[in-house]
C-alpha cells in the first residue's frame, strides 16, 4: 500500500466523522488530486469510503486483508511486531522467518501470508493453507534460554492463541497435549516451533501458528487424520482476520514479557487450566512402542506430559498422540 494512503488511513481511524479533501491535503502535504486518487485505490482494495461533497470523506468499512496497516492500527506491543512483513503468497512463514533469523533479524520479527504453498505442520505433515481465509503467522523470538527449555514457548503460544479465541469468540477453546487447540473437541489451530540453538543456548525460536478462521467445511482436505473445525465453522461469524492477528499479537506480547520476568510458571498455569486432559485418563501412544495408560497429572517445568499410572508411578511423556479415554 503507498505510504500516503496508508496516513490517510490513520487520518481516518484517528477522527470521528468526515475529513475534508482539504485537510487531508494540508496534513499530509499532497495535492488535492493525490488525495482523491489514493482514496480511489483504497476502494478498489476494498475501502469503503463515503464521500459528501460539503464535508469531504468517511471511512465506513474496511476489507478483511491481512495488511500491516490493517493490523498495526491495533497493535499494542512492546517487541511482538516491531517488524512485520506481511505477504500475499509463500512457501512457508516459518521457512521465512527461520532464513530472516539466520540472516539477524531482530527480536519480535513476524511473517504472515494470506496463503501458503507449502506449509509445514509437525511430524513432516502438510499444513492445508488457502488462500484469504485464515492466519499463517511466523514469530522470532531470542530468549536467553537453554535449548531444553525452548518447549515453553510452545505452550506460551498456544496459551495465546486460546486466549484470543476467547477473546474474540466467547467461546471456551481447550489445549491438547503438546500443542493443538480445540473447539468443541476438533483441532481450530495448530503449532510448530523451529529453533537454531547451540549446546550453552538458543540463538532464536520460530514459533509457526497457523488458525482456521473462515475456512469452510468444503475446504478441509479428506484425509485429516483429526476431525478439524475454524472459527467461522463453530460460531457461524466471520472473524475479521487483521484483528484476530493483531489481538494474538498482543497476548503473545504480553505472555512472552511475563515470560521474560517470572519465568515459565504462569504459563504452565493457565496452559493446565486450558488444558483437555485435567482429570481424565489418557492413553499415550507413540509410533512403535506399546501404548501407556494413566491418569493426567499435570505438565512439567519443561513441557513433559506427567502422566500417574495405575500403581502411582509418575511416567514422563516427551512425545506422543494423546486419546482422552
Ligand atoms: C501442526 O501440525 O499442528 C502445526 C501446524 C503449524 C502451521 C503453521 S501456519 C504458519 C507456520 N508456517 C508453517 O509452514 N507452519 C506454521
Amino acid at each position: 500500500m503507498h505510504q500516503k494512503a496508508a496516513a490517510i488511513l490513520t487520518l481516518f481511524r484517528a477522527q470521528e466523522g468526515y475529513l475534508s479533501g482539504e485537510d487531508i491535503s494540508r496534513t499530509l502535504d499532497v495535492s488535492r488530486t493525490a488525495v482523491w486518487k489514493h482514496i480511489s485505490a483504497l476502494r478498489n482494495t476494498g475501502y469503503l469510503i463515503d464521500a459528501v461533497p460539503s464535508r469531504g470523506y468517511r471511512l465506513v468499512s474496511a476489507p478483511d486483508i491481512l495488511s500491516r496497516e490493517e493490523i498495526v492500527a491495533c497493535l499494542r506491543t512492546a517487541v511482538i511486531g516491531k517488524r512485520l512483513i506481511c505477504l500475499d503468497k509463500t512457501g512457508s512463514t516459518n521457512t521465512d522467518a527461520f532464513a530472516l533469523a539466520e540472516e539477524g533479524a531482530v527480536e519480535g520479527t513476524v511473517v504472515m501470508a494470506d496463503e501458503q504453498s507449502g506449509g509445514k505442520g509437525r511430524r513432516g505433515r502438510i499444513w492445508s493453507s488457502p488462500v484469504g481465509v485464515n492466519l499463517y503467522c511466523s514469530v522470532v523470538l531470542r530468549p536467553k534460554v537453554m535449548p531444553h527449555e525452548a518447549p515453553q514457548l510452545t505452550f506460551l503460544s498456544a496459551v495465546a492463541v486460546a486466549r484470543t479465541i476467547a477473546l474474540l469468540t466467547g467461546l471456551r477453546p481447550e489445549i491438547k497435549w503438546p500443542n493443538d487447540v480445540l473447539l468443541g473437541g476438533c483441532k481450530v489451530a495448530g503449532l510448530l516451533n523451529e529453533m537454531s540453538a547451540e549446546t550453552d543456548g538458543i540463538n532464536f525460536v520460530v514459533l509457526g501458528i497457523g488458525v482456521n478462521l473462515n475456512m469452510t467445511p468444503e475446504q478441509f482436505p479428506d484425509d485429516l487424520r483429526h476431525p478439524a473445525t475454524s472459527l467461522f465453522a463453530a460460531t457461524g461469524e466471520r472473524i475479521i482476520r487483521a484483528r484476530f492477528a493483531a489481538t494474538l499479537l498482543n497476548e503473545l506480547d504480553r505472555l512472552y514479557n511475563g515470560f521474560l520476568g517470572q519465568g515459565f510458571e504462569p504459563v504452565r498455569e493457565e496452559w493446565q487450566l486450558y488444558c483437555n486432559a485435567r482429570g481424565r485418563e489418557l492413553l499415550v501412544s507413540d509410533a512403535g512402542t506399546e501404548a501407556v495408560r494413566g491418569f493426567f497429572d499435570g505438565v512439567d517445568g519443561n513441557g513433559a506430559l506427567m502422566l500417574r499410572r495405575a500403581d502411582g508411578r509418575i511416567e514422563r511423556i516427551l512425545s506422543g498422540d494423546v486419546k482422552v479415554l
